[in-house]
């Protein structure tokens, strides 16, 4: 059982979580909040669920997670100042805080593999999927879903990436409260980085990605474009080279081999 008085006194926030919402069950805690824009209005707003009967993944996947025993949770974003020009950028925010969560708590070090999977030896501990909606063409509400395999031991199934677990890293049960509360500390620092210094955030960001460099494949509507991972732009987009020609891609719509 999560214990939110326990949460609650290491949450060391302004805005993120200070409107909290726990549930037993919901369909996807992105869906719920995203959706359900007279109910949740806050900016900040933190939704987590013990369980999702329809969790999501990035690409039209699905987000399997034991009962109880990880987090998935979701936070609302409704501040202007975040969702304009440079909203991709949350993609790396919210990576970037669960690494650095792991990281301060644990002493585990972890990678960040574009666009936002967050890496333990190689293997998935958390992911990210970030959803919004619109009013015109400005975005108006966006809603940041956050998985992490936090005291699962065992993962059935096939992935693209092996998933794993803080506690199969360190061999122990840890306190989800402990990590959810660093998690929200570190995010509201983050985005706070995000409008005042975009490049120490992303530098940050960049110094955790093991692809910056590589030969990566890139396919994006069954098309498969191939190149070196030459970096991410002020804007968050992938730039990719091929020979001489450079090109910037929206992950949003893509996935990644
Ligand atoms: C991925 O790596 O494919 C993204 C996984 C995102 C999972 C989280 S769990 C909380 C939130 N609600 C969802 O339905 N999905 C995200």
């Amino acid at each position: 059982m999560f214990d939110i008085e326990k949460f609650d006194i290491k949450l060391d926030t302004d805005i993120i979580g200070r409107h909290f919402i726990y549930a037993e069950e919901v369909s996807s805690t992105n869906v719920e909040l995203l959706n359900n824009r007279d109910v949740y209005i806050s900016h900040g707003t933190v939704l987590l669920a013990e369980n999702q009967t329809k969790g999501k993944g990035r690409i039209a996947k699905k987000w399997y997670s034991a009962r109880n025993m990880n987090l998935t949770f979701s936070i609302l974003v409704t501040e202007s100042k975040f969702l304009g020009r440079k909203v991709n950028l949350l993609n790396y925010v919210a990576s970037l805080a669960v690494a650095l969560s792991i990281e301060n708590l644990y002493q585990l070090h972890t990678e960040l593999k574009w666009p936002n999977d967050v890496l333990i030896r190689g293997k998935k501990v958390a992911g990210i999927l970030i959803e919004s909606t619109s009013q015109g063409s400005n975005i108006d509400r966006l809603v940041m879903g956050i998985g992490i395999n936090v005291n699962q031991a065992l993962f059935q199934g096939s992935f693209m990436v092996e998933p794993t677990s803080i506690k199969i890293e360190l061999g122990h049960t840890v306190e989800r409260e402990k990590i959810l509360s660093e998690v929200l500390n570190n995010l509201e620092g983050l985005f706070e980085n995000v409008v005042s210094s975009p490049n120490i955030m992303l530098n940050e960001w960049r110094e955790r990605c093991r692809m910056i460099g590589d030969r990566i494949t890139v396919v994006n509507d069954g098309k498969t474009k191939k190149g070196v991972f030459e970096d991410i732009d002020d804007n968050g987009f992938l730039v990719l080279r091929s020979g001489d020609k450079t090109e910037t891609l929206h992950f949003g719509e893509l996935s990644i081999r």
